[in-house]
């Protein structure tokens, strides 16, 4: 529920637990005003009903954390309010300062509020964000101090671009790049982070062959024989179609596979044809067919039968 005012009773969560009165004479409790919106429509409730209260996270209960209905058809204990919490200004490091992901006015700031701490360069704090928590504490501040990320190393398949081969200081950065027919995966460029170490490489992705020697295939928007790919790669993520029987309906239908780093698998309903069949007998391939009408689900392509890699 959407919880934005400091004082309201519309940031509590009720769980209510209902009970079968047998005593006649009990009267029923109404449900106060402002819990109404809690109560699914129920405007009373019967003897012994008892409400659980809680606040979201970042607020203070003020009052009881439960109620019962009396048998009078009172309650036990108003509904409780929930505050928010503030925390007091966060201090800068010594050497640094505080950026405020959102204007800060006054002298606290509220729950759920963030800042990140910078210090003067070359230094680089200990930790980066800080935060006002739920028990309105603050995030200590950082220590500043001189870190340095080790002289960059290569990848495999790829290389790196625009960077002299030396440490390098907090938040400097090196770019990748990968070698020909090889896909990045990942962000090119790593950072020096405020630990010492680098941000995540980008991994190069190898293309694929298709693995038949016979056969059409649909790629690049083009239905062509595989003696027409030339040369026979296809990159990391793309996508070829083989060509399927339906046995039943004598039709044939396109089956996708998409080449994951090195490895291009052959659809399980795909049947490579014979040098004979395919010589002689071109024109009944599933892909010369009539096509089926509807394609059956998309069935995973069978990682038993890999193509292997470029
Ligand atoms: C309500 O709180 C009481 C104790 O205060 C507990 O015994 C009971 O299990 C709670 N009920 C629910 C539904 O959470
Ligand atoms: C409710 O408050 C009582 C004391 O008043 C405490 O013992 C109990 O743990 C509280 N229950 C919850 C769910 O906070
Ligand atoms: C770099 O990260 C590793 C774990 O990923 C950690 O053990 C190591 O202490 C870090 N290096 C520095 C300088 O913080
Ligand atoms: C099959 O591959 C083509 C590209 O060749 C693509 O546009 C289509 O969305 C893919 N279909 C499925 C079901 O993955
Ligand atoms: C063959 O086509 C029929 C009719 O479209 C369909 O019900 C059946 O599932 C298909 N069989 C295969 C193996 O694709």
């Amino acid at each position: 529920m959407e919880c934005k005012s400091s004082l309201i009773l519309l940031c509590l969560s009720v769980i209510f637990t209902e009970v079968i009165s047998t005593q006649d004479n009990a009267k029923m409790c109404p449900i106060p005003q402002p819990l109404q919106p809690l109560a699914r429509g129920m405007t009373e409730a019967p003897f012994k009903t008892l409400l659980n209260f809680s606040c979201d996270d970042g607020y203070i209960m003020i009052g009881a954390n439960s109620s019962s209905c009396l048998q009078d058809g009172t309650w036990s204990n108003p509904p409780p309010l929930c505050k928010a919490v503030n925390c007091p200004l966060p201090l800068p490091p010594r050497d640094g300062r505080i950026v405020h992901d959102n204007t800060v006015s006054g002298t606290t700031t509220m729950y759920g509020q963030g800042w990140t701490y910078e210090c003067n360069p070359p230094k680089a704090p200990s930790h980066e964000r800080g935060s006002c928590r739920a028990d309105g504490s603050v995030t200590e501040p950082p220590v500043c101090r001189e870190v340095s990320c080790s002289a960059p190393t290569g990848i495999p398949n790829g290389f790196i671009t625009f960077a002299v081969i030396r440490p390098h200081g907090y938040k400097e950065k090196v770019k990748y790049a990968c070698n020909e027919h090889y896909v990045l995966d990942g962000n090119p460029d790593i950072q020096c982070q405020n630990t010492g170490n680098w941000s995540a490489k980008p991994v190069c992705r190898a293309p694929c062959t298709v693995g038949i020697k016979r056969g059409r295939i649909f790629y690049n928007s083009r239905k062509l024989w595989i003696a027409d790919l030339k040369p026979n790669r296809v990159l990391h993520e793309e996508h070829v179609a083989f060509y399927c029987l339906n046995k039943t309906e004598r039709c044939g239908y396109p089956v996708n596979s998409t080449c994951i780093d090195g490895t291009l698998a052959l659809p399980e309903c795909f049947e490579e044809p014979g040098k004979v069949e395919y010589n002689l007998k071109a024109k009944s391939l599933p892909s010369e067919i009539q096509a089926c009408a509807t394609s059956p689900p998309a069935s995973p392509a069978s990682p038993t039968r890999p193509a292997s890699p470029a």
